[in-house]
C-alpha cells in the first residue's frame, strides 16, 4: 500500500504514522525527521535545512525530491510505504507522480487530517517528542506515562524548535499557501480521503483504518 499522509502542522500525522506503518508493515518515511536527524548529525544538508525549518519556511524542493527518491528506492519500500510530510508543495507531488508511474505504479491514498486552526496552537506548543525514536506525546492530550520520559525506548522529553507559537503561525501560512493546493490536487486523481482530527488518538486511527479497508 502507497499512502500519504496530509493536514497541517500539528493534525496528528506523526501521531497517526506510527500506528499506519505497525499495522499495515510499511515503512514511515517523514521528511522532518529526516531533516531533524540530519541537523542533530550536523550533516551539509542538516545545516542548510535549518536554516529554513527554525523559520517556519519549507527547506527547497530540490534538497527534499531527491532526498525522498533516494529513500523510495530502497529495498523495504518495494511493498509499499507511508509518506509523512512529503509531498508539500505541488512540485514535489509532480515530481512523486512521475517517480511513481515511471515503475508503473500509483499512490493507493492521500489522506488528509482535518483539523481546524484554532486548535493547533495548543497541540504544537505542548508538544513533547523522543529525539531517540521520534516517538511524539502532548503534556494534556496524550501524556507519557513517566513524566518527561519516553514511553518506547525511556529517553528524555524535548520541545521542538519551531513549536513556539510564533514559528507555529508562519508554519500554519506556508501550510496554507504552500501545501493546502494538494488537496485539490490529489482530489482531481480520485485517491483523496478525509479524516476528522479532532476526535481522540484512538478514533482518528479506526477513522483511518476504515478508510484503508474500503480503498
Ligand atoms: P514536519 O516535521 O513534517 O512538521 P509538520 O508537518 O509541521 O507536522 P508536525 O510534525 O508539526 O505535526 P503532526 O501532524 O505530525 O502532528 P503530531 O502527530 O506530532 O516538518 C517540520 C519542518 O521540516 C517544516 O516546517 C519544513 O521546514 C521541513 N520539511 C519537512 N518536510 C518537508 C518537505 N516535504 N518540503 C519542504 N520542507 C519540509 O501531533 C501534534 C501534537 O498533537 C502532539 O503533541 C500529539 O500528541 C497531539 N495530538 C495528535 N493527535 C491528537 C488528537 N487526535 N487529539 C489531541 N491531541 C493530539
Ligand atoms: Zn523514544
Amino acid at each position: 500500500m502507497k499512502i500519504i499522509l496530509l493536514g497541517p502542522p500539528g493534525a496528528g500525522k506523526g501521531t497517526q504514522a506510527k500506528s499506519i506503518s505497525d499495522k499495515y508493515s510499511i515503512p514511515h518515511i517523514s521528511t522532518g525527521d529526516i531533516f531533524r536527524k540530519n541537523i542533530s548529525e550536523k550533516t551539509p544538508l542538516g545545516v542548510k535545512a535549518k536554516e529554513y525549518m527554525d523559520k517556519g519556511l519549507l527547506v527547497p524542493d530540490e534538497l527534499t525530491i531527491d532526498l525522498v527518491k533516494d529513500r523510495l528506492s530502497q529495498e523495504d519500500c518495494k511493498k509499499g510505504f507511508l509518506l509523512d510530510g512529503f509531498p508539500r508543495t505541488v512540485k514535489q507531488a509532480e515530481a512523486l507522480d512521475e517517480f511513481i508511474n515511471d515503475k508503473g505504479e500509483k499512490i493507493d491514498t492521500a489522506l488528509l487530517i482535518e483539523v481546524p486552526r484554532e486548535l493547533i496552537l495548543e497541540r504544537m506548543t505542548g508538544r513533547r517528542v523522543c529525539p531517540s525514536c521520534g516517538a511524539s506525546y502532548h503534556i494534556k492530550f496524550n501524556p507519557p506515562k513517566n513524566e518527561g520520559k519516553c514511553g518506547i525506548c525511556g529517553a528524555d522529553l524535548i520541545q521542538r524548535k519551531d513549536d513556539n507559537e510564533e514559528t507555529v503561525m508562519d508554519r500554519l501560512d506556508v501550510y496554507d499557501k504552500q501545501t493546502q493546493p494538494l488537496i485539490a490536487y490529489y482530489k482531481s486523481q480520485n485517491v483523496l480521503s478525509i479524516v476528522d482530527g479532532t476526535l481522540a488518538i484512538d478514533k482518528v486511527f479506526e477513522d483511518i483504518c476504515s478508510v484503508l479497508g474500503e480503498r
